[in-house]
């Protein structure tokens, strides 16, 4: 919700005290918040407290001159990138299907060209009442979301729909509600990822490992999806929640690897992130046992994925490779480029606490020379990362 203008209009219902709560998740989510209180919304919460919570001056009332002079209800709404009703009590949903005007809230709805999502509370049989289910069906025809109450126990005693939400559903329905009019430059294109480790087996209970926690990986896939793309996510063994709307798979090997790798092809892009093991050992079909002595690991290359997809006949278009360093990071990644025959390469200095922390400073390595980014969270470097991938492939900057 980075940047994003919330005008928040408060009705008059036990519910509004939750506002207080919203105003704090939308800012700490990264948006600012406005607040019109109507005149019974000021008799549940007042207007010191909103404005202390939003650290904005807060409305009440269309005759209040020096707002007209300063912000007047048209440019209060324009100032918005939504208009949120919040709880939206059946008389406020009333009036707003009846186009009525009366107070500075209802004013502004009429005059606003913002989208508006209402977030109705109240009691069950006001929610199921006729000229209720009349109205909201009015407001969503005529293009407003109306959010479900939720179910439950009732400050009136009654149980049922007419709840407000808990804040942090609100808040998620208002980033849905961005993410959805979001610009989408990756879609209808199909990215490929991998991520993580890979666990190549020594026994049946034993595995040669490494320490990638794949949380980079992961941000890249997420970044990529948020800006429309189909991402196939080919992750090692880690503990990482899928992002939303990715197709991932599970592997654990690097020939594992390489299999869905190729498997997943063709696609657009494809961004190696993986920490894919060079050298397997011929794996015994028992487990070693202590007594046997020290065993004897008979060692075997495993495939380079990100050179065989460099070489292949279905050669991604844009092929990213990442190159984890701890001695001359960028002369290695530039050699590393060369050698495998992708893009550009990723390189980070991995001799600190990059591996399994949650920030990364890396050097974009391309055909043209070499970027520093500064130090950033890694879901900051994927959104970065995944923005040129984007620019890349819709053309607006040259390959080579
Ligand atoms: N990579 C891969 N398959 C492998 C090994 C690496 O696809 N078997 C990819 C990684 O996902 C990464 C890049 O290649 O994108 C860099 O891997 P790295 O292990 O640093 O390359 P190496 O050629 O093994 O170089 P080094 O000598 O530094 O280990």
């Amino acid at each position: 919700m980075n940047g994003k203008r919330i005008l928040l209009i408060v009705g008059g219902g036990i519910a509004a005290y939750k506002a207080c709560e919203l105003i704090r998740l939308i800012r700490k989510a990264g948006g600012s918040v406005r607040c019109v209180l109507t005149r019974s919304g000021a008799q549940f919460v007042t207007p010191m407290t909103l404005a202390a919570l939003s650290e904005q001056p807060v409305h009440t009332s269309l005759w209040d001159l020096k707002d007209e002079v300063e912000m007047g209800h048209i440019q209060l709404s324009r100032e918005a990138d939504v208009v949120l009703v919040c709880p939206a009590t059946a008389d406020l949903l009333a009036r707003m299907a009846a186009g009525i005007a009366d107070d500075l809230a209802t004013t502004l709805l009429l005059a606003t060209d913002k989208p508006v999502i209402a977030v109705p509370a109240m009691n069950v049989r006001m929610w199921l009442h006729e000229a209720t289910r009349r109205n909201v069906a009015q407001l969503r025809a005529d293009g407003l979301t109306v959010i479900e109450p939720d179910e439950g126990a009732m400050a009136c005693g009654e149980y049922g729909p007419g709840r407000l939400p808990e804040p942090d559903a609100i808040v998620t329905a208002l980033s849905d509600h961005f993410a959805a009019r979001a610009p989408a430059p990756l879609r209808g294109r199909h990215v490929l990822v991998t991520a993580g480790p890979t666990h190549e087996p020594i026994d049946p209970v034993r595995v040669i490992a490494n320490r990638s926690s794949g949380k980079q990986g992961f941000a890249i896939a997420d970044a990529l999806a948020r800006l429309g793309a189909r991402v196939t996510l080919v992750a090692g063994p880690v503990a990482l929640p899928t992002p939303a709307g990715i197709d991932r798979i599970d592997v654990e090997t690097a020939a594992q690897m390489a299999a869905a790798v190729d498997e997943a092809l063709p696609a657009d892009a494809a961004v190696l992130v993986a920490a894919v093991a060079d050298w397997r050992v011929e794996a015994a079909d028992r487990k070693l046992k202590k007594g046997d002595g020290p065993p004897q690991l008979h060692w075997v290359e495993n495939p380079d994925i990100l050179a065989g997809l460099a070489a292949g006949r279905s050669r991604p278009p844009l092929l990213i490779g990442f190159a984890a360093e701890t001695n001359d990071v960028v002369e290695a990644a530039i050699a590393k480029r060369q050698r495998k025959g992708c893009d550009w390469i990723v390189a980070n200095d991995v001799s600190g606490t990059v591996m399994g922390g949650e920030r990364n400073q890396i050097h974009l390595v391309t055909a043209e020379g070499v970027e520093h980014w500064d130090e950033a969270p890694k879901a900051a470097v994927a959104a970065r990362l995944a923005q040129r991938i984007a620019e890349q492939l819709t053309g607006k900057t040259a390959l080579r």
